[in-house]
C-alpha cells in the first residue's frame, strides 16, 4: 500500500469518483451534513445508515449528552431532509447488523464516519470492503482526528496493492480504490 495526500478537501474529492451510475453508502450520518454533499455529487442511489442512538461511554464516546429524545429528533429530521428524494434510502440500524442487507461487490462507494475507535474501524473497513465492488471506492472521515483511525487503516490497507489518498481538510479522510 502507498499512501499520497491530495490538494482536495473531502467534498471536492467525492466528486472527482463519483459517478451517475453509482450507488453510494454512508455510514455515520448524524445531521446530514456531508450526506448532502455526496448527494450533491449525483450518484444513482445514495443509502445513509446510522443507529441514532444513545451509547455508553466506553463503546462511544462523542455526543454524550443525546438523549434518546435527540437521536429521534434527529434521525427525523435527516429523514425529512432527504424526504423528497427518491433515490436516497435511509436504514436506522447499526453499521455491523446493516451490513449483512448487501452483497458483496454490490456498491461503487462506502465511506465511513461512525465509530472512529480503533477496533470499530478495523471491524467497519473489515465488514464493508468485501461490498465494495472491484474498481469501486472505499473511505472515511477522522484519519488524523486521533491514532485510532490512522493505525486501524494503515493496518488494514498494508497488505494491499494500491494507495490510500489523504484529503488537505482537517480532520481528513482517507481513500481507497479497490483493485
Ligand atoms: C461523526 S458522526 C457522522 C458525521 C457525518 N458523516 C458528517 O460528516 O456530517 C458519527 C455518527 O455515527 C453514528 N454511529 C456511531 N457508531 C455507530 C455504529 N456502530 N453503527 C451505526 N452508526 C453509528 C452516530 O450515531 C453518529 O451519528
Amino acid at each position: 500500500m502507498n499512501l499520497i495526500r491530495t490538494a482536495l478537501r473531502r467534498a471536492s474529492f467525492v466528486k472527482t469518483i463519483i459517478k451517475p451510475s453509482d450507488t453510494v453508502l454512508e455510514i455515520g450520518v448524524l445531521r446530514g451534513q456531508f450526506s448532502e454533499k455526496l448527494l450533491d455529487a449525483n450518484p444513482n442511489k445514495l443509502i445513509l445508515i446510522d443507529c441514532w442512538k444513545v451509547f455508553s461511554a466506553d463503546v462511544f464516546c462523542d455526543y454524550l449528552t443525546f438523549t434518546s429524545k435527540h437521536w429521534d429528533k434527529m434521525h427525523d429530521k435527516v429523514k425529512a431532509k432527504f424526504e423528497k428524494h427518491s433515490n436516497v434510502s435511509i436504514d436506522r440500524n447499526m453499521s455491523a447488523d446493516a451490513v449483512s442487507d448487501y452483497d458483496d461487490n454490490s456498491i461503487d462507494f462506502i465511506y465511513i464516519d461512525a465509530n472512529h475507535a480503533y477496533e470499530y474501524v478495523k471491524e467497519d473497513l473489515a465488514l464493508w470492503f468485501p461490498k465494495v465492488k472491484v474498481g469501486g471506492w472505499i473511505g472515511g472521515h477522522d484519519y488524523n482526528l486521533k491514532d485510532d483511525v490512522e493505525k486501524a487503516v494503515k493496518e488494514f490497507f498494508a497488505d494491499k496493492q494500491g494507495t490510500v489518498i489523504i484529503t488537505s481538510d482537517m480532520p481528513s479522510s482517507y481513500f481507497y480504490n479497490k483493485i
